[in-house]
C-alpha cells in the first residue's frame, strides 16, 4: 500500500521515542510521509528526529509532551499551528503490574489518561479534520491482555479493551467516509518497558515475543482491511483457544497465573 498516495503527507506517533512507537516512526519515515514524534523526554526525540531526516530526506518535527496531563491534545493542536495529521497512531500508554489495591489512585487516573482520555481526544480531534478531508486513518494500540479479564494488569488490560472497541467502533462509522481506524493488538513485544519489566517465561507454550519491527509491518499489512487484529501467529492462536476454545473463567484463570508467575507475584 502507498500511504502517502492514501492517506497523506503528515503522520503523528504518540509515544514515539523508544519501543514500538519508534518502529511506527521509522515504517512511516521510509514510506516517505514527514512525522510529528510525541514523547516525554526530548533527548531520544531529538535524536530519532536527526537520524530519520538525515537516512529518509523528509521532515521531522518533535513535541516534547505528557499524555497524562488532560490538556495535551490541545496543547499538541497549538504546537502543530494549523498542520493537519493525515495519519495518527496513538502508542503510548502506562501499565501497572500487581494488585489493584497497591497501587495509588493517582496513578489509574494517570493511566485512565494516557491509555484512554488521550486517544479518544486526539481520535475525536484529528478524526473530525480527516472526515472533512475525506482521507486519514488513526491506528490505537491495544493488547491481549485486554481481550479478558487480566488479573494483576487490571487497569491497563481494561484501558486496552476501551481502546479494542473505540477503534473497532469508528472503523465502522467511518469505513464509508474513507477514514480507516483499526486497533492493533500486540502480545508480549521486546520493547525497553517491556524488558525493564523483567518477566520470567511463563511456559514452553507461551507465544514467541515479537519485535516492534514485526507488530508495525503487519499493522500496515491489515490497515484499511480490519477493524482490528492480533500481532503474530503465536499470538493469534493463543488467543483463539483462550477465547473460542475455553470458557471465560477458564481463560481469566490462565491469565492471571501467568501474569502471577511471570511477575513473581
Ligand atoms: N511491549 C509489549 O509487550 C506490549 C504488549 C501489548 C501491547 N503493547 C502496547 O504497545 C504500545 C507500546 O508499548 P511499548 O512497550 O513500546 O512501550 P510504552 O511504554 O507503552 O510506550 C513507550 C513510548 O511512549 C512514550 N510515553 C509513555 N508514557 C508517556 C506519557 N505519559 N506521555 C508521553 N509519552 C509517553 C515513551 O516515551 P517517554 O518515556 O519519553 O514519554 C515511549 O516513547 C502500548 O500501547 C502498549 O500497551 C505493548
Amino acid at each position: 500500500m502507498n500511504l502517502l498516495e492514501k492517506y497523506g503527507k503528515l503522520a503523528l506517533v504518540a509515544g514515539a521515542s523508544e519501543g514500538i512507537g519508534a518502529a511506527f516512526a521509522n515504517y512511516l519515515a521510509a514510506a516517505g510521509m514527514d512525522i510529528i514524534l510525541i514523547a516525554r523526554r526530548k533527548e531520544p526525540l531529538q535524536q530519532l528526529a536527526v537520524l530519520l531526516t538525515t537516512q529518509y530526506k523528509i521532515q521531522v518535527t518533535y513535541i516534547s509532551c505528557d499524555l497524562a496531563d488532560p490538556g495535551a491534545t490541545q496543547y499538541i493542536l497549538n504546537e502543530l499551528n494549523g498542520k493537519e495529521v493525515d495519519l495518527l497512531v496513538y502508542n503510548a500508554a502506562l501499565s501497572y503490574i500487581g494488585e489493584f489495591e497497591k497501587n495509588t489512585a493517582e496513578n489509574n487516573i494517570q493511566m485512565t489518561t494516557v491509555n484512554m482520555i488521550t486517544p479518544m481526544n486526539m481520535a475525536y480531534t484529528f478524526g473530525e479534520k480527516m472526515l472533512q478531508k475525506k482521507q486519514g486513518a488513526i491506528i490505537l494500540m491495544a493488547s491481549l491482555a485486554g481481550f479478558q479479564g487480566s488479573g494483576f494488569l487490571s487497569v491497563y488490560a481494561a484501558t486496552k479493551a476501551f481502546n479494542r472497541v473505540l477503534a473497532e467502533s469508528l472503523w465502522y462509522e467511518w469505513k464509508n467516509k474513507n477514514v480507516d481506524v483499526m486497533a492493533c493488538c500486540a502480545g508480549a513485544t521486546a520493547t525497553p518497558n517491556f524488558i525493564n519489566t523483567k518477566p520470567e517465561k511463563s511456559s514452553f507454550f507461551a507465544p514467541k515475543i515479537q519485535t516492534p519491527e514485526e507488530v508495525v509491518a503487519e499493522c500496515f499489512i491489515k490497515l484499511g482491511k480490519q477493524p482490528s487484529f492480533i500481532t503474530g501467529f503465536g499470538n493469534k492462536l493463543a488467543s483463539f483457544i483462550m477465547q473460542k476454545l475455553l470458557s471465560r473463567k477458564i481463560a481469566i484463570n490462565i491469565m492471571g497465573d501467568t501474569t502471577r508467575k511471570m511477575y513473581r507475584i
